[in-house]
């Protein structure tokens, strides 16, 4: 499976010049070759969305929020389908600072999920535990991050296994420089799936890391291939399968760094 490679650029850069600039310099950066095992989504601020788009031929738009009506009033959203209109493939939805800044809920989350996949949208639905979680053990995160995917796709099922895409982000990872270890990524990753495969979701979806991803670590976590807790006590179907990608934060605002990214995969 493609390794998908998302480019979370948040309220960065502070013009549609640098933006435009620094997707040029990315897209060019994505190998060319027909059988490309990477795929590579960038999502600007909403402002820089169709400039972007506009220079991209390699990369795939993403954006970082949506809203859950169409159409109507509802003062500073955008809908999935005028994200579709400007060429969005992907969007990203729960983001942790979205979580704990504008105090998202799981209700809103999943009403977004919703409306996104209803419109043709990719979900890229971020889950994460905080450090007082992860402080307990993996055991509590793995709970709360099942806790995060029942509420966040309540009552969503039938779907296909590529239009939904779980980024786990441990949120104290996030921007810290202090990433997870690609063990306890990977152990979490097989766990989100194991749960994706069941029911009432039967889905295979593609599960990606997010947390301090940078050139340094980046192949670490997408080919950890080591053994994890999980697979022995749980579902040995999944002892071969690894991290799908990674959602890269700051990383992602130096061309060369998040270039470095895409080569060492
Ligand atoms: P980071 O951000 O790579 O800067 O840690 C990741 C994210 O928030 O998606």
């Amino acid at each position: 499976m493609k390794k998908l490679i998302v480019a979370n650029w948040k309220m960065n850069p502070s013009s549609a010049k640098e933006a435009v600039s620094l997707a040029k310099k990315v897209d060019a950066g994505i190998p060319q070759e027909k059988n490309i095992e990477i795929e590579v989504v960038i999502a600007p601020p909403f402002p820089f969305l169709a400039g972007v788009g506009k220079v991209i031929r390699r990369a795939k738009l993403g954006a970082q929020d949506v809203f859950w009506e169409d159409a109507g009033a509802y003062t500073g959203e955008v809908s999935p389908m005028i994200l579709k209109r400007l060429g969005v493939t992907y969007v990203i939805i729960g983001h942790s600072e979205q979580r704990r800044l504008l105090h998202e809920t799981d209700e809103m989350i999943h009403k977004k999920v919703s409306a996104s996949l209803q419109a043709g949208l990719k979900a890229i639905l971020c889950v994460g535990e905080s450090l007082a979680v992860r402080k307990k053990g993996l055991a509590a995160a793995k709970n709360f991050v099942k806790n995060q995917l029942k509420k966040d796709l309540k009552n969503i099922s039938g779907l296909k296994d590529n239009e939904l895409i779980i980024a786990y982000e441990p949120i104290w990872a996030i921007g810290t420089g202090k990433s997870d270890n690609p063990e306890s990524a990977a152990e979490m990753t097989r766990f989100i799936k194991s749960t994706l495969r069941s029911k009432p979701y039967t889905l295979n979806a593609r599960v990606i890391y997010g947390g301090s991803v940078t050139s340094q670590n980046a192949r670490s976590f997408l080919y950890y291939n080591g053994s994890t807790s999980f697979d022995a006590a749980q579902d040995k179907s999944l002892a071969t399968e690894g991290i799908d990608g990674a959602l890269v934060g700051g990383a992602s605002l130096k061309a060369e760094e998040f270039k470095k990214i895409i080569k060492s995969l």
